[in-house]
């Protein structure tokens, strides 16, 4: 059973400045929601009620949002706008949300380690809430269903076009099983420029990792860009 999702959203979120210099990357809106919550959403879709979140500095207006507001709700009740509030509300009842702080940015493999007492000795899902996925069922509704075959760790791929490798995780791999789209992973590469990287097939912000990962972690020295990565 995968009961638990980790959302890593300690990040500065510099590829998104200036919107992010005071608004955290992961509350950044899709029209009304923020991308944070469809995150939820996804993984509630996929039947997981638990959310471990990973903040850092700066980034309160997460906890807020996934929180009663009795000002707001008190100043809206009776009126035309109440129902406003109805969906986060029916988000916020079905959820445990726990949270625990990065201290230092140290990149996504130790964001994922600094989840690791939030999560505990389970497999469990991690959605980076700013890879945006738009599908009926989810995404990791989809990958729960690969991980109940192969009970191992997962990355969600895309195919990406050959000079955009090096903004992505890539993967080499062999297809298995009759699927047409699932592949054995033999090799990843954090970002590598088009001439290194073995395929287009990048990594995006899903994940279902087995808890053998926080060990593996622990003794992973920093990689790509000085931070220690999950790839
Ligand atoms: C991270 C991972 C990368 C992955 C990407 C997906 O990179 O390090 O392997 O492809 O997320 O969004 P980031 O975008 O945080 O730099």
């Amino acid at each position: 059973m995968i009961n638990k999702c980790l959302f890593p959203a300690a990040g500065y979120g510099t590829r998104f400045l200036p919107a992010t210099k005071a608004v955290p990357k992961e509350m950044l809106p899709i029209l009304t929601k923020p991308l944070l919550q469809f995150g939820v959403e996804e993984a509630l879709t996929a039947g997981i009620n638990n959310m471990a979140i990973v903040t850092g500095r700066g980034k309160r207006a997460i906890e807020d949002h996934f929180d009663n507001s009795f000002e707001l709700e008190s100043q809206l009740i009776g009126t035309s706008k109440e129902n406003y509030l109805n969906e986060i509300k029916e988000v916020i009842k079905r959820t445990t949300f726990t949270y625990i702080r990065q201290q230092k940015m140290l990149g996504l493999g130790d964001a994922i380690l600094t989840g690791e007492p939030l999560i505990g000795n389970q497999p469990f899902a991690v959605i980076l809430a700013d890879d945006l996925c738009d599908s009926s069922d989810g995404v990791i509704t989809q990958m729960i269903e690969i991980y109940n075959q192969y009970k191992c760790s997962i990355v969600a791929i895309e195919e990406v076009s050959e000079n955009q490798t090096n903004q992505y995780g890539i993967i080499a791999g062999k297809k298995i099983g009759n699927s047409d789209n699932t592949y054995l992973v033999t090799d990843m590469i954090e970002k590598p420029d088009p001439k290194d990287a073995p395929t287009n097939m990048a990594i995006i912000g899903r994940y279902i990792l087995t808890p053998d990962i926080f060990d593996i972690l622990r003794n992973t020295k920093p990689g790509k860009g000085g931070e220690i990565q999950i790839t």
